[in-house]
């Protein structure tokens, strides 16, 4: 403890040591060595492809969120839950993605305005959209994201980084895969009453 802190009263020992400020200790885009038996490269093109990935899940989380909100219409009630469920799925998947950038020694995308700028999923209008419109925006989403992870996982298979490549083909290819069917199946056009 240094002697500035050893003098202070018991009263002022107590008070919160608020506003600090200090360098980022380390700054996004670089990479830390750990002991992980992983060629430096392989962890470093992994991170960068993670970040990519993790800018577009979640900001496909948040279009199920907005949807979830949003919908309206005689499947109102079934779609309210089925984007929720789908939702907290993506949002497993997106800690899954921070926690294995972070592990790999690089620094994962976070706040809003950063996933923002990284993806390339195409920005809804603010406003609310049909049903049918919001399945087809999450339909071109998860394409698009298993477009890039499909790729992804056979980068990292290739450079050695077998844990990545876990990752993305058993959790983020399979979930987004069944997440597809679920969505697709309900704009699939059979009668609901009278067959035809
Ligand atoms: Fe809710």
């Amino acid at each position: 403890m240094s002697n500035r802190a050893n003098s202070r009263t018991a009263v002022d020992r107590a008070r919160p040591i608020d506003h600090q400020r200090a360098h980022e200790f380390q700054a996004y885009g670089h990479m830390t060595r750990r002991p992980i038996a992983l060629a430096e490269d392989a962890a470093r093109q992994s991170v960068e492809n993670l970040n990519q990935l993790l800018a577009d899940a979640m900001t496909l989380r948040d279009l199920y969120k907005k949807h979830h909100w949003q919908v309206a219409g005689p499947t109102f009630h079934q779609l309210h839950l089925l984007f929720d469920k789908h939702y907290e799925e993506q949002n497993e998947l997106v800690d899954s993605i921070a926690e294995r950038i972070q592990t790999l020694g690089g620094v994962c995308v976070a706040m809003a305005a950063d996933v923002a700028e990284a993806s390339i999923i195409p920005r809804p209008p603010k406003g609310r959209e049909e049903a049918p419109v919001q399945i087809s925006r999450l339909l071109h989403a998860h394409e698009i994201v298993l477009e890039e992870v499909r790729s992804m996982a056979r980068q990292a298979a290739a450079a050695g980084d077998d844990g990545t490549n876990d990752l993305l083909a058993s959790d983020v290819i399979r979930g987004n895969e069944r997440q597809v069917w679920f969505l697709s199946e309900h704009v699939v056009d059979v009668p609901l009453v009278r067959a035809d």
